[in-house]
């Protein structure tokens, strides 16, 4: 790969400058006493108010999940003394995508871990350059997370950015793979490490309000092919339950989803927790590789 064209790397920059004014704007609710919704919300509307898209949904997840919780239309959390809360968020301009996710710790109860994850983010971010391998990257992560007296979340991993891609080949992992695949210039790359008190080893859970479509299909019911279409209007990025019910009733949206799901036309992402139930803390920024990187996401 060579240089990003300057007007592209101007629109990385863009989404990140928003991703990153979102994701702090949306932490500043995350306090005791205050809901996962109301955090959600006012995250999703300075991605829109600053004029960028929604590269995905607005995740808030709690403890010991890791990520992809997405507030219920009728979500009712409400944030306690103890809470490790991972924020990530996602902005796109003209599809070029900002990606970006922090922790906080409500009631500061879990410092340690919580830097964990963000030095670990930094160890990895010293290293990024033209040349650098993946293995030396997720090396960098684990390090840093095991001197800390946490594990790295093995099976999940950053990743490259492409236009309208959100998670684009190579992955970035969390743990020293050995592969020896290296960074290029011009890549531009989301790292993401997770520090883990339990096992480190994530599981889908059951039940996710995160969905994309994965086919182009009809369907038969009147209902859900109106919701398709609506469906369709995100164009294969992820979508949630909420912003479908700002236009058709929650049980249409539900029998809808359902539906199209076991039609095989779109796929859900549940929440991801620990396997040993330990609580989670994640660090993530978006880059562009180049001898010194370019942090989009950095405010
Ligand atoms: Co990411």
């Amino acid at each position: 790969m060579t240089k990003l064209p300057d007007d592209i790397k101007e629109k990385y920059i863009e989404a990140g400058k928003i991703a990153a004014t979102s994701l702090q704007y949306g932490a500043s609710f995350i306090k005791e006493g205050k809901t996962l919704l109301e955090a959600t919300e006012k995250a999703e509307k300075k991605i829109l108010d600053m004029g960028g898209e929604f590269a995905f949904p607005p995740q808030i997840s709690l403890n010991r999940i890791a990520a992809h919780y997405c507030a219920d239309p009728d979500d009712d959390i409400v944030f306690k003394k103890g809470d490790v809360a991972k924020i990530d968020v996602g902005a796109m301009i003209d599809g070029y995508i900002g990606d970006n996710a922090m922790t906080v710790d409500v009631g500061g109860e879990h410092k340690d871990l919580v830097d964990a994850s963000r030095e670990a983010l930094n160890a990895a971010i010293e290293k990024v350059r033209p040349g650098v391998t993946l293995g030396e990257l997720g090396r960098a992560i684990h390090d840093k997370i095991q001197s800390k007296g946490f594990a790295p979340v093995r099976n999940l991993s950053g990743h490259a950015l492409e236009q309208f891609v959100y998670h684009a080949q190579p992955n970035i992992p969390n743990f020293d793979t050995g592969d020896d695949t290296e960074l290029e210039e011009g890549m531009v790359i989301a790292i993401e490490p997770f520090a883990s008190s339990g096992a480190g080893i994530i599981f889908e859970s059951d039940r996710g309000n995160i969905f994309s479509q994965v086919a182009k299909r009809n369907v038969r019911n009147v209902i859900s092919r109106q919701v398709l279409k609506e469906v369709e209007k995100f164009e294969n990025m992820p979508f949630t339950t909420r912003w479908l019910i700002k236009k058709f009733p929650a049980v249409k949206v539900n029998f809808a989803l359902r539906d199209l799901m076991q039609n095989g036309i779109i796929r859900s992402y549940p929440p991801l927790p620990d396997r040993d139930s330990g609580l989670i803390s994640q660090a993530e920024h978006t880059m562009i590789v180049e001898d010194k990187p370019i942090i989009t996401t950095k405010i």
